[in-house]
């Protein structure tokens, strides 16, 4: 297998550590299950774009769960320990405990996590826990009813989506993670009431800044509120403390609450990038290997598992594809180009950020 190996990477046994052109191992693969969703939030799915007539994928073009499977194995041999599932709105597809259960008994995965809007979560999580699905990451924009609704594209129901918090915390899917997207005029202004609100549940708020991914979401660097004015905001309100981060390449800068109330996240792609050590390749639902989020290319592994390529391939043509990487899009952005929409790039929907 043609891969830049180096001996004191291997982690274990028939393992071996791939390394891109920058130097950056592959650890983590972010799964996109299929590309529908049951919101339209204007940042992500806008709804005149994706409307009743829109064709989403269908079932014979989206990868089966055994080829997913096979997919994340070969990705396990070559180093990825962390799995995420995203959407789309990955709790759509009601087999997916079954998925997951295939994936929670691959060797060496010790993070297998999903992203939802949890509008579909209360019903299913204690099934996603006992298949063995270790925790749950929740996209909720804002506790302002009006607000929410606004961002969910008029489709969310926030009573519901709490119910999901709710149950994900009774089914031990925790640390539960609270992602929230925070756009200039649109839900700025309600940031503190939901920091206020999940402070002292264990449950972790990370804010983050609205990012110019895909094509379609209108990106504006005025509607970035950067994470250093949001952080100026909060510690107003409550003393906050640095602390370090939980594993290399980890997005989110960490800190606590000096008075003990737990701890909150910033996610700063676009004023602070961190692809200094990103570890990420992420699978889109019809089996496209993107290296960046921010890709206008990637690499089709459904035609390889439809010819019957053999694990031995499907390793190799991903350790090649890695050894290639060179993706930094954060650290290169300009945003005068960002705003005018001339890069094509994948759209987030596709690859679930
Ligand atoms: P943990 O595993 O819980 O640390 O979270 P994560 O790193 O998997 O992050 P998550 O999937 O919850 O993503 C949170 C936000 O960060 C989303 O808006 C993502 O789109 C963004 N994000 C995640 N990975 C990357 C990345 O590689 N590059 C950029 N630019 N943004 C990312
Ligand atoms: N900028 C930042 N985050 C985004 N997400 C979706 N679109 C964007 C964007 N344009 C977030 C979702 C979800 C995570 C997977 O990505 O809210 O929490
Ligand atoms: Fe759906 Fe998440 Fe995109 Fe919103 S951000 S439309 S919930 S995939
Ligand atoms: Fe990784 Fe691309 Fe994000 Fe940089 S912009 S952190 S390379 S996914």
């Amino acid at each position: 297998m043609s891969s830049d190996l180096n001996p004191e990477d291997r982690p274990a046994a028939n393992t071996a550590v791939v390394r891109d052109a920058l130097r950056r191992p592959l650890h983590d693969l972010r799964i996109s299950v299929l590309d529908q969703c049951n919101f339209r939030c204007p940042y992500c799915m806008p709804e005149d774009e994706f409307h009743a007539d829109y064709e989403f994928l269908n079932r014979q073009q989206r990868l089966s769960y055994e080829e997913i499977l096979r997919i994340a194995q070969v990705a396990a041999r070559l180093g990825v320990s962390k799995l995420r599932l995203t959407g789309g709105e990955p709790l759509l597809d009601k087999r997916i405990p079954d998925l997951v259960a295939g994936l929670a008994a691959i060797p060496g995965i010790d993070d297998l996590a999903l992203t939802t809007n949890a509008m579909l979560l209360a019903p299913m999580a204690r099934k996603l826990a006992d298949a063995g699905l270790h925790r749950v990451t929740i996209s909720l924009d804002s506790l302002d009813e009006d607000v929410f609704r606004r961002m969910s594209g008029g489709r969310g129901d926030l009573s519901q989506v709490l119910d999901g918090v709710a149950a994900a915390q009774r089914a031990g899917l925790s640390p539960i993670k609270i992602n929230v997207v925070v756009q200039r005029g649109v839900n700025d202004h309600t940031v503190l009431e939901l920091l206020e609100h999940f402070r002292g549940t264990g449950h972790i708020v990370r804010l983050i800044e609205f990012m110019d991914v895909g094509n379609r979401n209108g990106w504006r660097l005025d509607q970035v509120v950067p994470s250093r004015q949001l952080l100026e905001q909060v510690r107003e309100r409550w003393p906050l403390r640095r602390i370090d981060q939980n594993y290399p390449g980890e997005v989110a800068r960490r800190y606590e609450y000096v008075d003990g109330a737990g701890e909150i996240g910033f996610i700063s792609s676009v004023t602070e990038p961190f692809c200094g050590d990103c570890s990420r390749a992420r699978l889109s639902a019809d089996g496209m290997l993107y290296t960046c989020l921010f890709a206008n290319q990637g690499t089709d592994l459904r035609e390889s598992l439809r010819n019957d390529a053999d694990d031995e391939e499907l390793a190799d043509i991903l350790s090649q594809i890695w050894l290639q990487r060179a993706d930094r899009y954060s650290e290169l952005r300009r945003p005068e180009l960002a705003e005018a929409h001339v890069l094509r790039k994948v759209e987030m929907y596709r690859i679930g950020g």
